[in-house]
């Protein structure tokens, strides 16, 4: 396989993933295609833009026509889809855009892949990223009376706190409930349905909440460690009580370069961390991580937490089992949850440009609507 398309390659994730491929394959050529929407940065690539084995194309996935002539242009043999509106509160106020990109951009690609390969399956790959959202929400349970988190045994034999006794296994029926995870399950049914309907060669991933360097400050993480940064409040959704799963993202990124390579053609798997925090602790953690690379006082900005409205159809917990990947293909995250928060919070504070570049202009009008309603 020689020449492979990345969508959505100047996003959080994908910079990640393009950053590996174009590094680790020389052999490859590296197709990065990314409409740069609000969330493409191609900042987040500035260190590998000249690297001969890597080409950036400006496209929109949703634009049949134009897929299949880059498919054509760059004989494409593998695609590792990334490209997608990824933010749950956006999704709440604009579903179309949601739906147009994560469902008939998918299509767009499956198709112009289709067309393209005619047939031909040989050595080729269409690897679908997806979310752990599609499967809905989990409860948080108390056992026996034991408080959460506890220890639980993952179908692996191993122990892990959690918050409840019930994980998202591969299996799991999928009940997705914002607009953005309806986007998402309904993008990974039309890549199933191209494998089972024609024979394509495809693979789907389900991962977690993925957290690190050049995550667009929306997100929860990259928000927050901004927020403290500058003294602004910290907007905590309803009580803070919800569980994320939460995953490295170089991490996530290793685990793809696995599965693309050596994954079972019309398999999935889910990818994640065994790492459960409920978003207050997560919280704390941050702002306890911020003060002190600051050298501020213990404590100093736990006053910007400020409880604000829940997101609508806010789901309370996310909890993956990844033990078929770290079995059948032997990955398992590197870094430590302390580790990686370490990391990324250093990153953020270290790279103050990247954010203002980021937060000024239209971000801040968006910011300032979003939370207008909210605080
Ligand atoms: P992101 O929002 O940071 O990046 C998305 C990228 O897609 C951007 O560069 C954007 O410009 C591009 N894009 C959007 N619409 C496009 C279009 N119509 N045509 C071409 N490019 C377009 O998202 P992310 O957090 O990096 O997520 C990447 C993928 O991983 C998504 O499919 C998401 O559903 C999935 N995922 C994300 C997480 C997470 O925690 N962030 C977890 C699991 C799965
Ligand atoms: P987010 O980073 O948006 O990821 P997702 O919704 O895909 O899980 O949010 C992570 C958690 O943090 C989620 O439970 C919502 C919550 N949250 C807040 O409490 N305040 C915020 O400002 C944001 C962005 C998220």
């Amino acid at each position: 396989m020689k020449n492979i398309l990345i969508t959505g390659g100047a996003g959080f994730i994908g910079s990640h993933v393009v950053r590996l491929f174009v590094k680790k394959y020389p052999e490859y050529h590296i197709i990065n295609l990314d409409k740069l929407t609000y969330a493409g940065n191609l900042a987040n690539l500035k260190d590998i833009e000249n690297e001969p084995n890597y080409t950036f194309v400006k496209a929109d996935i949703c634009d049949y026509e134009r897929m299949t002539e880059l498919f054509q242009q760059y004989d494409i043999d593998g695609v590792i889809h990334l490209a997608a509106e990824s933010h749950v509160d956006r999704s709440i106020k604009d579903p179309f855009t949601f739906a147009r990109t994560n469902v008939m951009g998918t299509l767009s690609l499956l198709q112009a892949a289709k067309l393209h390969w005619n047939g031909d399956w040989n050595g080729k790959r269409f690897y679908h990223i997806s979310t752990d959202e599609v499967y809905g929400a989990l409860e948080l349970t108390n056992p026996e009376g034991i408080e959460p988190p506890f220890t639980t045994t993952a179908s692996s034999g191993e122990h892990h706190l959690a918050y409840g006794a019930d994980f998202f296994y591969e299996t799991t029926k999928y009940d997705p409930h914002s607009p953005y995870s309806a986007s998402k399950a309904s993008s990974d049914h039309f890549v199933r349905a191209y494998h089972d309907t024609y024979g394509m060669p495809t693979i789907i991933t389900n991962c977690s909440n993925n957290y690190g360097p050049y995550q667009f400050p929306e997100k929860l993480i990259p928000l927050f460690i901004n927020n403290i940064r500058q003294q602004k409040p910290l907007p905590v959704y309803g009580k803070g009580e919800n569980v994320r799963d939460w995953l490295y993202v170089e991490d996530h990124a290793r685990a793809i370069d696995v599965i693309f390579h050596n994954g079972k053609v019309a398999d999935t798997y889910n990818i994640g961390g065994f790492n459960e925090w409920k978003n207050i602790d997560l919280i704390k953690v941050i702002i306890k991580t911020v003060d002190r690379l600051l050298g501020n006082p213990e404590g100093h900005s736990l006053g910007l937490i400020t409880y604000v409205t829940d997101r609508a159809g806010h789901d309370l917990r996310y909890a993956i089992d990844s033990t078929k990947l770290q079995r059948e293909l032997g990955w398992e995250p590197s870094l430590q949850f302390e580790e990686g928060i370490e990391k990324t919070v250093r990153w953020y504070l270290d790279n103050q440009e990247w954010m203002d570049n980021i937060t000024s202009g239209e971000y801040e009008k968006y910011y300032e609507e979003m939370y207008k309603v909210q605080i």
